[in-house]
């Protein structure tokens, strides 16, 4: 069972974000790190195409290193993007977000017409601990300005570029199974929405994958290759979890350690996606869902022939 989970009026976000964007030159869209593709709201890429965008790559302390290179090069050979990585720790984040503004679009802002950019981001990404580090005593309320939202949030970065928050929330579309994992591995998803067994389980699976050493040095289980995702979650259990009578390992407090560990950096800087494994996610999603239809359409005919059939007897 894939996570489903569609918390919020989309359709209600989108006409607020169409709106927001149109007197605005940059979009910035905040992502984990750890899960670039499933933290991006596929909408704001869809409203914001004609946009000079930024993707921050936040949480990047939690995040593996080597592949946020990877993401950063990536997001970068795209045509109008720029990427940087960020963390709460960073000292100077408005200086990072002017320089990647004024990188994205050199030659446009002035105190008269200062740079608008925008920032949105699903829940969970970090955005208010952003925001807050860099408002400081900056905000500003807006007033009757053409584009902009009276009485919202403005943030002036610098005297030529205006940072605006985005009205109301973006929750994120899960369109792909193992994006709907990772985003409940994060944190991202409702408790209620998942199983918390079944989202562990799919984690351990990747992390034996890419960081079984990182899985060893936090749990101490040895040789975890060749072991699988269950039996690596009952050895955790089985060191960490305490047993429940009879013996048996309490499967649900294994699951729960995996994730606070995971969420909280305790197993170390790990990233749970790479860009080509996320168009082959993206592939096979989109196969399942013709294949789906096809089977729905094929059901439809067969319910329509058999009540022709049944017609005619009579
Ligand atoms: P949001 O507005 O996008 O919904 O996210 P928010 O800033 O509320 O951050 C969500 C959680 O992520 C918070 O933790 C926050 O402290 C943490 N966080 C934000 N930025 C970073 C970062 O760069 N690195 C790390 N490691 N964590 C970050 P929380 O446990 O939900 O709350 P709290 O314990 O901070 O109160």
């Amino acid at each position: 069972m894939a996570i489903q989970w569609f918390p919020g009026h989309m359709n209600k976000a989108k006409k607020e974000l169409q709106e927001r964007l149109g007197g605005i030159d940059v979009v910035i869209e905040m992502l984990d790190a750890r899960l670039p593709a499933s933290s991006a709201n596929p909408m704001i890429a869809q409203i914001a195409k004609r946009k000079t965008s930024i993707k921050v790559l936040n949480k990047q302390d939690l995040a593996d290193p080597a592949v946020t290179a990877i993401w950063l090069n990536w997001y970068r050979s795209h045509p109008g993007t720029s990427a940087i990585a960020l963390d709460a720790s960073e000292k100077s984040p408005s200086q990072r977000l002017i320089e990647a503004c004024l990188d994205a679009a050199p030659n446009r802002g002035s105190v008269d017409k200062p740079l608008r950019v925008v920032i949105c981001g699903i829940p969970n990404v970090g955005k208010s601990t952003l925001i807050n580090s860099i408002s400081g005593r900056r905000i500003a309320k807006t007033g009757n300005e053409p584009g902009i939202t009276k009485g919202q949030q403005r943030i002036m970065l610098t005297d030529e570029i205006e940072l605006f928050d985005t009205p109301g929330m973006l929750w994120p579309k899960i369109m792909v199974p193992q994006g709907g994992y990772n985003l409940a591995a994060s944190g991202a998803v409702g408790r209620n929405a998942m199983d918390e067994e079944e989202v562990a389980l799919e984690l351990l699976a990747y992390l034996i994958r890419y960081y079984a050493r990182e899985l060893d040095a936090r749990y101490n289980i040895g040789d975890i290759a060749g072991m699988q995702d269950w039996q690596v979650l009952e050895q955790i259990g089985r060191k960490r979890g305490g047993m429940l009578p009879g013996g048996r390992v309490n499967i649900q407090k294994a699951s729960e350690i995996v994730l606070a560990d995971f969420r909280s950096g305790a197993m170390g800087r790990l990233s749970l996606e790479r860009p080509d494994e996320w168009k082959a996610w993206e592939k096979a999603a989109k196969e399942a869902a013709v294949i789906r239809l096809a089977e729905k359409e094929a059901a439809r005919l067969e319910r329509e022939a058999r009540v022709a059939k049944a017609a005619k007897r009579r």
